[in-house]
């Protein structure tokens, strides 16, 4: 199968990293120019990775096209472009809606929409499809873990709870930080609190515990944890959560389906 992808940034990086550390058969990885850096390192690390200039060589030249530009290029440049009914349309875009899709590609169908995330890299992490495709699931499930959508307006809860990633991130930053401030080497404090946070991930994750359970569980009567999951939820620190989640599906309801 040849592929191409029309963006190459920080999301079409980690799936071809994704791509390459799998097992999936891919004969040929066409990619655009834009972003140089990127395609020019993954270029080095794959032979069948080649760069194009032309977005409607990647096009012409792939069975199966990528979609992993901004929407502000997408709604650009992409009407400019000639889409084919039999070739498979993958559109990674957040706010770009399928009606919107199907006007910029001219298609009916072969469309379908998915969330990867950087884990992908790894060959880790939720895949949300909309709509459910048996091929594009086939494909995904070399690359992570993949959830079938069959609503496209449900689809914009996965979005927007990965919008997650850099304040999770940005968690991790200001424990290692805090760490480094009380005397603790960088590369230690980084590795603790990595190493903390992927453990207890694996673990709600490997043993399917009931999240509410784990809160209760991993909390002492009078001990630390108590004290600072209930200092945390009086500050309004896990009510922000929601209420960020809540203003983000707003943002992406009123791009899609206005
Ligand atoms: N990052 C994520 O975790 C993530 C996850 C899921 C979905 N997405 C979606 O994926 C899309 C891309 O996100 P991203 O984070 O990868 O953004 P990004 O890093 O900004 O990548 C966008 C790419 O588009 C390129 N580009 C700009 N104009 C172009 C043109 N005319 N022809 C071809 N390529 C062009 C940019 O090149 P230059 O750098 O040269 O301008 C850049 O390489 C977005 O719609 C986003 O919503 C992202």
């Amino acid at each position: 199968m040849k592929i191409g992808f029309i963006g190459s940034g920080q999301i079409t990086k980690a799936v071809i990293e994704g791509i390459i550390n799998s097992k999936l058969k891919i004969a040929k990885i066409y990619i655009s120019k834009r972003n140089k850096k990127i395609s020019r390192n993954l270029k080095a690390k794959s032979k069948r990775i080649i760069i194009l200039k032309d977005n409607q060589e990647i096009i012409d030249k792939s069975s199966w096209i990528f979609l992993a530009v901004t929407p502000d290029v997408g709604n650009k440049i992409l009407y400019k472009l000639k889409f084919y009914k039999n070739k498979m349309i993958i559109s990674f875009i957040s706010t770009i809606n399928m009606t919107q899709l199907k006007k910029i590609t001219g298609l009916k169908k072969n469309i379908v929409r998915v969330i990867p995330l950087p884990p992908i890299a790894l060959c880790k992490g939720p895949v949300p499809i909309y709509p459910p495709n048996t091929k594009v699931k086939k494909f995904f499930d070399k690359l992570g873990t993949t959830v079938q959508i069959n609503n496209e307006n449900l689809s914009l809860n996965f979005w927007t709870t990965s919008a997650m990633m850099a304040p999770f991130y940005e968690i991790l930053y200001t424990l290692s930080n805090w760490l480094v401030k009380n005397g603790i080497k960088k590369d230690n404090a980084q590795k603790y609190i990595s190493y903390l946070f992927n453990a207890l991930s694996e673990d709600a994750l490997k043993y399917k515990k009931n999240l509410k359970k784990l809160v209760k569980q991993s909390q002492t009567p009078g001990g630390l944890n108590e004290q600072a999951v209930n200092d945390l939820r009086k500050a309004g620190f896990y009510n922000l959560l929601e209420k960020t989640s809540n203003k983000i599906i707003k943002r992406l309801k009123k791009s899609q389906f206005n």
